[in-house]
């Protein structure tokens, strides 16, 4: 498993897909840059990781809804060259200008990945806790408070999310109704060591 985080800044959008430009195209300025970053940020660690010039790699996404292949560029990330799948799960996410990329080479056959990092700000908002954890999660929560408080939520949160995404599903479920703390396929992720600021909050869900 490996990750990698980089900071949202200006890329080389030369290297995306049409489908990627095309999705860009369509966002206001700021969401643009972290899209276009992130995608540069996935595609390069998967080129390190294969051995293989990042111009080489397509686009291979698959969505729960639309079905895979060229042209497709949202849902779960992945890549092909000259027409040929890759061996390489991939995982991104975005938050407070950074993106993190985690990755797994060769996996098993049926290997699911999934990451997330949340920034616990997001959180700070009354009603968190009825629509985005369970009744024993609540319970988990209970009593903390301010920071604590914001880090128990977002720590929850990016579990939840990692895990929608190993299962493909996404927030098309209830996140209310999945439990962060019972699936042994799901790890927190030490922020700090994946290169992402400390206060950000991580997990990922390999299975
Ligand atoms: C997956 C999801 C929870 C992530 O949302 P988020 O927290 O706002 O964003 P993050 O930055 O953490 O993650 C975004 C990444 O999740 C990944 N992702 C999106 N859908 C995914 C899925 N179904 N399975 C796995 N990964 C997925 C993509 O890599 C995406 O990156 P991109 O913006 O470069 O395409 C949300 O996008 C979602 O629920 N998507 C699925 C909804 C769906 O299926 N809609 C049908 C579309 S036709």
């Amino acid at each position: 498993m490996v990750f990698r985080a980089s900071p949202d800044g200006p890329a080389d959008e030369s290297l995306l897909d049409p489908p990627e430009l095309e999705r860009a195209a369509a966002m206001e300025p700021g969401l643009r840059r972290a899209f276009v970053s992130g995608r540069l940020a996935q595609r390069e660690l998967a080129a390190d990781l294969l051995g293989t010039p990042a111009r080489d790699l397509t686009c291979d996404y698959s969505c729960p809804r639309c079905g895979s292949g060229p042209g497709l560029s949202h849902g779960r990330p992945g890549y092909s060259r000259a027409g040929v799948g890759l061996p390489l799960l991939l995982s991104l996410s975005r938050a407070a200008g950074w993106t993190l990329v985690g990755a797994v080479l060769e996996p098993q056959p049926g290997t699911r990945l999934g990451i997330d990092i949340e920034d616990p700000r997001g959180t700070d908002f009354s009603g968190f806790e009825a629509v985005a954890l369970t009744e024993s999660e609540r319970a988990a929560v209970t009593g903390l408070r301010d920071t604590e408080l914001l880090q128990a939520r977002a720590r929850l949160w990016a579990r939840k999310e990692a895990w929608l995404k190993m299962t493909g599903e996404g927030l098309t479920v209830q996140p209310g109704t999945v439990e962060a703390l019972g699936h042994p396929e799901i790890s927190d992720v030490d922020a700090a060591a994946a290169g992402l600021p400390a206060w950000l909050v991580a997990a990922v869900a390999l299975g």
